[in-house]
């Protein structure tokens, strides 16, 4: 009789989203008429940008013709993809890397998901609190985890850094063992960023220790302030010990396209092991390869027109940011994020628990964000916001939020 993966049983409930999709529908079905304003899951409005449609549709004619069709993508992605990446993302930054260090993916939830699978079991995983869930739920599938503990709603062998108001909502360096330390800047849900020099303690720490960094830099794109670092290879001593992961559902409005690109560079080592050969070994077995017309997608966001296109869009997106943060502050609320990410992290009014400002916005403002308790223990009474709607529509939530 076949046995099914047990670890899978520790997970609590259902995944964060989808509970919160659960509650807006049986709100909608009890209240029809309520016109509700959705600023709660992290996915972009605006169409993708002109010059990248027509880098699309240029690839699907060349898939309509003989001479031009392409069948699989080489797994590890095309070269004119990570070769614009590379100079672009990183050698225009100082950051020594090269095409063959990056993997191009479908995205990184599937690469942030995936990539423990280079790490033996028994690995002890130290994320931040609050976190991006896949990270905690993707090592709990693979069995690195004790069981969940409802009370401190923590799972057991977990590391778990606190990010608190108090420390700037930075995670302190663990003082127990952690051997994979995933970092997320600038961060979902906190919106708040890291400075060089406090980077470079990490990847300090972790060649020291003989950590591995998983570098999330989703939000890279929305990084306004100077001094904040957009890649981890920014810092010195960074390939030895980082791995980053990289996005373009919010950089150039890919959500639905689908595309992302890990880098693990060739210094990364464990012994003999180079994770960079492990990877590709992995994707050579278990991926064929993002979609042509993707990948060219992809390259157009690089061309002269489509940077310029995507930082507008971006550009749009902040000012959504700016108008909800100011706006919140000025209706009293302690908020923070919004100047480097598009994500607004606002304490809850008179301490109360984050789901019941959930409810309590949703019924007396028809507005959904996100709870903080969703991401961790640690965001319990904060409340997340995002950017992403349309410039009405914050404008929209805040008046509404004011009149409560
Ligand atoms: C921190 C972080 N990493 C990764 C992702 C997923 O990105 P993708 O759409 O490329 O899978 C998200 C999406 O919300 C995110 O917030």
């Amino acid at each position: 009789m076949f046995r099914v993966n047990e670890n899978f049983a520790k997970l609590p409930g259902s995944y964060l989203f989808a509970t919160i999709a659960k509650k807006v529908a049986e709100y909608k079905e009890a209240h029809p008429e309520s016109e509700i304003i959705r600023l709660g899951i992290g996915d972009v409005t605006q169409p993708i940008a002109p010059a990248i449609i027509e880098a699309m549709h240029k690839a699907v004619d060349e898939m309509g013709r003989a001479e031009t069709f392409r069948g699989y993508a080489p797994e590890q992605g095309y070269d004119f993809l990570r070769e614009v990446i590379a100079k672009n993302d990183f050698q225009a930054r100082g950051c020594d890397i090269s095409a063959d260090e990056i993997f191009v993916s479908d995205g990184a939830k599937c690469d942030s998901g995936n990539i423990q699978e280079l790490f033996s079991a028994d690995s002890v995983i130290a994320v931040c609190d609050p976190v991006y869930p896949v990270y905690v739920d993707s090592n709990v599938m693979a069995g690195r985890s004790g069981q969940y503990n409802a009370e401190s709603g923590r799972f057991d062998r977990i590391v778990y850094m606190p990010c608190r108001e108090e420390n700037g909502f930075l995670p302190e360096l663990p003082k127990e063992r952690a051997d994979i330390i995933y970092l997320c800047f600038p961060n979902n849900p906190t919106g708040e960023a890291i400075g060089k020099e406090e980077l470079q303690k990490w990847v300090d720490y972790a060649n020291e220790h003989g950590s591995v960094i998983i570098y999330d830099a989703a939000y890279e794109a929305y990084i306004s302030e100077d001094g904040i670092p957009h890649s981890i290879y920014e810092c010195e001593g960074a390939k030895t010990c980082a791995i980053e992961l990289r996005s373009f559902s919010k950089k150039a409005g890919f959500t639905g396209v689908r595309l992302g690109f890990s880098v693990i560079p060739k210094e990364l080592k464990c012994g003999d092991a180079s994770l960079n050969a492990m990877w590709f070994r992995r994707q050579g077995s278990k991926y064929n390869g993002t979609p042509y017309i993707v990948q060219r997608a992809g390259e157009a966001v690089y061309s002269p027109e489509g940077s310029r296109q995507v930082s507008e869009q971006i550009a749009r997106y902040m000012k959504n940011a700016g108008t909800i943060l100011n706006g919140l502050k000025g209706l009293g609320y302690t908020a923070y994020g919004g100047v480097n990410s598009p994500y607004i992290w606002l304490k809850t009014p008179a301490g109360m628990k984050s789901w019941d400002f959930f409810d309590f916005l949703l019924d007396k403002a028809n507005v959904v964000g996100t709870p903080g308790a969703g991401f961790g223990p640690s965001g319990e009474g904060y409340f997340r916001l995002t950017a992403f709607g349309t410039y009405e529509n914050s404008l929209k939530a805040l008046d509404r939020i004011a009149r409560i």
